[in-house]
């Protein structure tokens, strides 16, 4: 009998699973079930170019119908899996069908955290995650004049420069007291945070919104000092929430994100989880760390191939650097590594005129680039990040290193020197 892999959430870590699994060979059944109408679809454009205008919906999908017909990937639009039965190694489905498998993928991502205060359920609030969200929030651009943005991370920042360059008035709103906070040093904090006034973005830091008031089709926005912001539109990005209940329903270890190990796999040997829904305590990070979780779409792709390599019986831990990237206006921002806990940093590049890098160091080793319209920097931080190789500020400020060169260098080489 054909052996079956059933993948559970149909976005970008479960589409990779199920052709990674097919490109390593695996020669049974594959089914994607996904719970959205849509086939898997980009979501980086939804708060980019999908509002504003630039990117429509048909360049959206990642793979056309021929590509899942070629791999003999079956894919279920919506379909909710409700429970895991793990010891007859069943998935149950909303409405009661039973789906058996003999390898389960874990995929299900993470949803909007919600808005807690009274009126957050107004018709003008707006969360950007799916397509829906996101054609909802075109179509009311559309009218609109004045937003409110809740949350200055990444979507709260994407929307807002979304909606400057539709013309409408915009404030954002951030608990902490700068914007990226989560993600970013200072230094990118406050250079984002220009660019965005720069371009007539208020801010409204340090604050938390109390109330939504309805005043006759427009609404007001109460803050924590009792301010008061009126606008006809609010979009909330105020983070993520693991989608885990499945897991955690039929035992598997759950701590803040599903928990696999460096190859990807759960507390059950059948089961592989990747994506924003998985924790992970990842190569980089100091001995004895708790597991955590990246929400990128590079740690989503490249997770799942090394969950699909597992499925497969071929073990190879995940290692990939993480990176991320985040268009603003005219501007691009790409963060390789994570700078959490940086001690010093160095500057490559003009400030001034907005093409510069941030090399970030913590004992003396770089962990992370942070750059600013200057692509060439990312991908050498890439290289560089990926090679092993120690690299410290003192070494790095010297003049006659040369980076291409000391990326491309033999790791072992660079081991033996820095040990
Ligand atoms: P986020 O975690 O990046 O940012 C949320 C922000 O909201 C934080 O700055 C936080 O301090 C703030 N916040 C939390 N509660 C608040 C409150 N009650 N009032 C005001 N501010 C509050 O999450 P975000 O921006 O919602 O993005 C969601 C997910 O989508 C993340 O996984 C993100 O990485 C991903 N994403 C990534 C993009 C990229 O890589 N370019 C673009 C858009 C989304």
């Amino acid at each position: 009998m054909k052996r079956k892999l059933v993948i559970v959430g149909a976005s970008y870590a479960g589409l990779q699973i199920a052709a990674s699994a097919r490109e390593a060979g695996y020669d049974g059944d594959i089914l994607l079930i996904g719970d959205e109408p849509d086939a898997p679809y980009q979501r980086p454009p939804l708060s980019k170019g999908f509002l504003t205008g630039g990117f429509g919906q048909e360049r959206l999908p990642l793979r056309s119908q021929a590509y899942y017909d070629e791999m003999q990937i079956q894919w279920m639009p919506s379909t909710r899996a409700v429970r895991i039965d793990r010891e007859r190694k069943e998935l149950e489905l909303h409405g009661g069908a039973r789906i058996a498998y003999d390898h389960l993928a874990l995929t299900t991502g993470a949803r909007v955290r919600g808005l807690d205060c009274e009126g957050a359920s107004h018709n003008a609030v707006h969360y950007l995650r799916d397509l829906r969200d996101a054609k909802r929030l075109v179509e009311h651009a559309q009218t609109a004049r004045r937003a409110v943005v809740v949350g200055g991370g990444y979507i709260g920042l994407e929307a807002a420069a979304s909606l400057r360059q539709k013309g409408l008035s915009v404030t954002v709103v951030e608990s902490e007291p700068r914007v990226l906070a989560r993600v970013a040093s200072p230094s990118i904090s406050a250079f984002m945070q220009r660019l965005h006034a720069s371009r007539g973005v208020s801010f409204a830091l340090g604050r938390k919104v109390v109330a939504l008031h309805d005043m006759a089709g427009e609404v007001a926005v109460e803050l924590d000092d009792g301010a008061r912001l009126l606008c006809d539109l609010v979009v909330v990005g105020i983070g993520v929430v693991p989608n885990t209940e499945l897991a955690a329903g039929c035992g598997l270890e759950v701590a803040g994100g599903i928990i696999v190990d460096a190859y990807a796999r759960t507390s059950d040997a059948s089961i592989v989880a990747a994506g924003d829904c998985a924790a992970f305590v990842p190569y980089w990070a100091p001995a004895g760390s708790a597991a955590c979780r990246i929400e990128s779409v590079q740690n989503a792709n490249d997770m799942a191939r090394t969950a699909a390599a597992s499925v497969v019986g071929r073990v190879e831990p995940y290692r990939a650097v993480p990176w991320f990237w985040s268009d603003q206006y005219d501007q691009k921002l790409q963060m390789a590594g994570v700078s959490t806990g940086f001690s010093d940093f160095a500057v490559r590049g003009s400030v001034e005129e907005g093409k510069f890098s941030l090399f970030y160091f913590r004992d003396d080793t770089l962990v992370a680039v942070d750059s600013i319209n200057r692509p060439q920097d990312h991908m050498l931080a890439r290289k560089l990040l990926a090679s092993g190789a120690r690299l410290g500020i003192k070494e790095f400020n010297d003049p006659a290193l040369d980076l291409k060169v000391f990326a491309n260098r033999d790791v072992s080489v660079a081991r033996d020197a820095s040990s």
